[in-house]
């Protein structure tokens, strides 16, 4: 709010309330007061007083100086004194200065000690919200006190602080916030045991502003674990603590935000943080998913199916992608370079004749028991399908690069998966690959990219070679 708006809105609010009665008879003309209309100027004065609040804390060579009204700081030096008010960050060079500092209730004048062999003194001026990432903007009480340098203390929480349930409390170093504690407030105070390797300590809320869920909607079948991946917003929130409420045990269990289905049906539950909830609803089917063979190809729910346990004949040969599987990548293609992200196709259909090739110099390379774990046998590459392919480079220097995180993030609403994902080498039979994509439809994707489960894991089947 700017001054001049403030002006306009007293005035305006003061005329209202104070008007002389022009209409009443002579004699009783007096001052009428309304007092509806005090009340308001009471709240505008309120919010002026708020918002023009002076420095709440000091920082100066390490320690911190809490409630510091900025008008009433000076720094003396033999020359000149200097006034800080709460609009001045100051550094102030100069090798023999007296500082003072006036706050509300107590007067420091900063010992010899903290000013002696200082060439650059350095006093820094700070409002009270703790600027890092994360913090939502909090509002946070920052101490460091000589009477607190070691072992329990109780501090006494200011207003913002001391109505909460709860408080956590940051050890700072440098510019790094590490959380510390969850306290319980008592009697508008906490204690806790200090460590003197901080700087200072911040204790603070931070407010829960979202929860987010990847999707609302969980489709399993029976017998079946998915894991919920939930986001708090901030992350630093300090009432984070998931709770599920309303979980029909009948149908589903929850531990650890891993969701396992027991029984056919529908059913819901509530994802509870703070105040903060979601209902999520589940669909069990015990949908059985047969492997079929048709034309010496084997099929899963309507999918082309070839790993460890399910070849291909080696005749098949399309020759290249399927088009199905071109589109849908020119259309991930083109959105993500509108993101600033460029993916491109390294290696497409591959036949027998040339997974034999690559697979027989693995071989070579590094020996069978290695090459089996990153190249398919002849036979065995789901490349000749023409329905996957490689990205970019196709090496684990891909993993991490914020393309792999797009496609991660990204592919299967393109109607990709990632065939190999991380940590599911024993379903999958191969390490994680963060460049190969499969095109398996949107719907599929979706379903398979939420369960969190690897197309083995979804489908109930194995990859595995017979020898
Ligand atoms: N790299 C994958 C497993 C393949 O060779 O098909
Ligand atoms: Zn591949």
């Amino acid at each position: 709010m700017c001054k001049e708006n403030l002006n306009s809105l007293f005035l305006f609010i003061l005329n209202d309330i104070i008007r002389l009665g022009d209409t009443m008879p002579k004699r009783k003309r007096r001052l009428k007061v309304k007092w509806k209309n005090v009340f308001k100027l009471l709240s505008v004065i309120l919010v002026i007083i708020f918002a023009f609040k002076g420095i709440s804390y000091l920082y100066f060579n390490n320690k911190v100086f809490n409630d510091i009204k900025g008008s009433k700081l000076t720094i003396k030096t033999n020359k000149k004194q200097i006034k800080l008010s709460k609009k001045n960050v100051e550094y102030i060079n100069s090798s023999n200065v007296k500082v003072k500092i006036k706050s509300k209730k107590l007067t420091y004048n900063l010992k010899n000690e903290y000013i002696n062999n200082i060439t650059n003194l350095k006093i820094h001026l700070y409002k009270d919200k703790i600027k890092e990432d994360g913090f939502n903007n909090s509002k946070g009480y920052f101490i460091s006190d000589d009477k607190i340098k070691t072992g329990n203390v109780t501090v006494k929480l200011p207003f913002f602080l001391s109505h909460k349930k709860v408080v956590d409390v940051y050890g700072v170093k440098g510019n790094d916030y590490i959380k510390e504690y969850t306290k319980k407030v008592k009697n508008k105070q906490i204690t806790f045991k200090y460590n003197s390797d901080y700087d200072r300590y911040v204790i603070t809320y931070v407010k829960l502003k979202e929860i987010r869920v990847d999707s609302e909607q969980i489709n399993m079948v029976k017998n079946r674990t998915r894991k919920i991946l939930i986001n708090i917003i901030p992350a630093k929130a300090t009432n984070n603590k998931i709770k599920y409420i309303d979980v029909d045990k009948k149908y589903i269990s929850i531990k650890n935000n891993i969701i396992k289905s027991k029984k056919d049906g529908k059913t819901s539950f509530i994802i509870k943080v703070d105040n903060k909830k979601i209902k999520m609803f589940v669909n069990i089917t015990s949908k059985k998913f047969d492997v079929t063979k048709v034309n010496g190809i084997y099929y899963v729910d309507g999918l082309m199916l070839v790993n460890k346990s399910y070849p291909i004949r080696e005749d098949y040969n399309p020759g290249e992608l399927n088009e199905e599987t071109k589109t849908a990548f020119a259309k991930l293609q083109n959105d993500a370079y509108a993101e600033g992200i460029n993916v491109w196709i390294v290696s497409g259909f591959r036949s027998y004749s040339k997974q034999k090739e690559l697979y027989d110099d693995y071989v070579s390379k590094e020996g069978q028991e290695k090459a089996d774990t990153y190249s398919a046998r002849p036979g065995y590459s789901e490349h000749q399908t023409g329905y996957a392919f490689d990205v970019n480079e196709a090496t684990d220097k891909f993993n991490n690069t914020k393309e792999a995180k797009w496609l991660e993030k990204n592919a299967h609403k393109y109607g990709f998966i990632l065939r190999f994902p991380k940590n599911k080498e024993d379903s999958t039979g191969y390490k994680y690959e963060s460049w190969h994509l499969r095109y398996v439809g949107k719907d599929k994707a979706i379903l398979i990219h939420n369960s969190g489960l690897s197309l083995e894991e979804y489908y109930g089947i194995n990859s595995k070679y017979k020898d």
